[in-house]
């Protein structure tokens, strides 16, 4: 496996984009604002573009990639871009029989279940990756001062994939391997976290600004079993990426118990859903952390809210804006990534009316 390289030659220098300002905890010049999955159905520009293109081949196809990326940032006057791909995009380049099943998530062929089935994965080759590292090429040079976020899923949410052999409840064949057989267990996520930390480093040698480590269903995990099961794991994959000296977000969905553990997993803003208020997650942070530097997050408007008509909108926007001055630093974002049925223009009006705000 090898190691990320310290500062990329083509990263621009963007000190003063308010998205990396205040992931480093010091005050932008507004609070910066993106949206998770903002490249996607909510867009009738992507969905023209993606007629007829399965899902996998546009995020292997440099010039797509670019456009989708480009295409709510043009349209929203978003603080940051987020890389058009999927955590399963490493799976895939490593040659991992699975698709992504529109209206269902990735469907995995042969699920992993054994440690046969572990010792069966295959290596991934970095130059498979290459229209990924094409793509983020096309992106620095056309994206002027905004930053580029690049992202992978966590070493827990892509077991879950595998084991499961696609979108699971409740994780029960993964939690059961977990407990059952933790040297199998263990031996898979060392092979995930090896891809994972190989998907992020072609992006940040291509030139990403900061990269999203994506845990969506750790949630599922006590604290005691994350810890012991998930934490060294996402632990090796984020404390890697330090040499490149970006930012780093680590988010997951109904994780408020396992806020703490995630930052000290080594990430530098914390990712918070819907179900907690950011002031409350900063308090908690603080408690586990006292000693640390004041934490930053990222959150949390419940997608579902922007379906409540713009008054419950602004409301909400407001509330979670004055909750986030808790932090050293606020990036505001959804609580989950935008769902497809969104109408795109409130999603412009959050932007404007958070950039309002301060
Ligand atoms: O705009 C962005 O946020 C960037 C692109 C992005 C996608 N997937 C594109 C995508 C990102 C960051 C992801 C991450 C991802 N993929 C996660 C973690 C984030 C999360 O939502 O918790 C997960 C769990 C996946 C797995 C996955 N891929 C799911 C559950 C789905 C949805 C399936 C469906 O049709 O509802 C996908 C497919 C996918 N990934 C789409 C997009 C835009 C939809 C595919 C399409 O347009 O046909």
């Amino acid at each position: 496996m090898t190691a990320v390289s310290p500062a990329s030659p083509l990263r621009r220098d963007l000190t003063n984009a308010p998205l990396l300002a205040a992931a480093r905890g010091q005050a932008p010049q507004h609070t910066p604002v993106w949206f998770m999955r903002q490249a996607g159905r909510s867009l009738p520009e992507y969905r023209k573009l993606r007629e007829g293109v399965p899902m996998l081949t546009a995020c292997f196809t440099p010039d797509m990639v670019a456009e989708v990326t480009l295409q709510p940032v043009r349209r929203h006057g978003v603080d940051g871009a987020i890389l058009f791909s999927d955590i399963v995009v490493p799976l895939k380049a490593a040659g991992i029989d699975l698709d992504i099943v529109p209206g269902t998530g990735p469907v995995v062929a042969d699920p992993v279940r054994d440690e046969d089935g572990v010792n069966a994965l295959p290596e991934l080759d970095p130059a498979s990756l290459d229209p990924v590292a094409e793509a983020v090429g096309i992106l620095v040079r056309e994206l002027g001062d905004v930053p580029l976020i690049g992202f992978a899923g966590a070493p827990f949410t892509l077991a879950s994939y595998l084991i499961e052999g696609g979108p699971s409840r409740h994780h029960e064949r993964t939690k059961a391997l977990m407990k059952a057989r933790p040297d199998v267990w263990h031996a898979l996520l060392g092979r995930i976290a090896d891809y994972t930390l190989t998907f992020l480093r072609i992006q940040l040698d291509a030139g990403v600004d900061a990269v999203q480590l994506f845990d969506s269903w750790a949630g599922a995990l006590s604290e005691r079993d994350y810890r012991e099961f998930v934490f060294p794991h996402s632990q090796r994959v984020l404390t890697g990426l330090a040499p490149a000296g970006v930012p780093r977000i680590h988010f997951g969905v109904g994780t408020a118990e396992l806020l703490p553990a995630m930052r000290e997993a080594g990430a530098d803003v914390v990712g918070v859903d819907w179900r907690l208020p950011l002031d409350e997650a900063v308090r908690r942070l603080e408690a586990a952390a006292p000693d640390a530097p004041r934490p930053v997050v990222q959150g949390n408007l419940d997608p579902a809210v922007l379906f409540a008509g713009w008054d419950v909108v602004e409301r909400e926007v407001r509330r979670i804006v004055a909750e986030g001055e808790a932090a050293a630093g606020h990036v505001f974002n959804l609580g989950h990534g935008v769902m497809p049925e969104t109408d795109p223009n409130v999603l412009t009006r959050v932007v404007e009316l958070v950039h309002s705000i301060r």
